[in-house]
């Protein structure tokens, strides 16, 4: 499974691909508000510059809501660089627009969960049916919250999940491993001073 990172934060985007793990970035209007990138220019140039820190797929969410504005928006937003990812909300002229044939679609886990529904088993059961009906559309799990949804992600077959930095950083969390470095470091200097 591909591990994206789900920010618009620069420095976020530095430290994972610091990491060594990141295959790309998610970003949507919530995301560029929070870092307080307004106004056409300014957001096309801080996909510019997302795309110059990750070697990987980086989204950018069209504004417009009607089948001809997502059309010319998204052409904006693929000319601005050869990686760029045109993401599109899931309405009806949403489906219009990407039924040339869509490279991923993103079922939102948490949100999923916060309305006490199921956000792993759509996941799940999206993989299933476009495996049995041979899509080649991949399934980008997002809004995902925790550490244990990216191992569920992962064990639901997912293609991508965007995640926060947060709970990337989780999967390297072990007491076992600090505990276990911890003595072998202790026994080291035991021996060698
Ligand atoms: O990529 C979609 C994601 O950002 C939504 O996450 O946590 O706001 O539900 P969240």
């Amino acid at each position: 499974m591909k591990f994206f990172l789900d920010t618009a934060n620069l420095d976020q985007i530095r430290e994972a691909n610091d990491l060594g793990v990141l295959d790309g970035v998610t970003t949507n209007p919530s995301l560029m508000a929070k870092e307080g990138i307004k106004g056409v220019e300014n957001c096309k140039k801080h996909y510019v510059d997302i795309c110059n820190i990750v070697q990987g797929d980086v989204s950018a969410e069209v504004i417009a809501t009607d089948y001809e504005g997502m059309i010319k928006e998204g052409e904006e937003l693929a000319a601005l660089h050869p990686n760029i990812v045109v993401k599109v909300p899931c309405i009806a002229e949403g489906i219009k627009a990407a039924k040339a044939g869509a490279t991923y679609v993103s079922p939102f886990v948490g949100r999923l969960d916060d309305i006490c529904s199921d956000g792993i088993e759509l996941v799940s059961k999206i993989v299933d049916m476009y495996s049995y009906y041979g899509f080649h559309t991949q399934v980008l799990a997002a809004s995902i919250r925790n550490t244990q949804h990216i191992i569920q992600c992962i064990e639901a077959g997912a293609d991508v999940a965007t995640c926060p930095l947060a709970a990337i950083k989780g999967l390297l969390n072990h007491p076992l491993t600090d505990s276990g470095l911890a003595k072998f470091l202790e026994d080291y200097k035991k021996v060698n001073g």
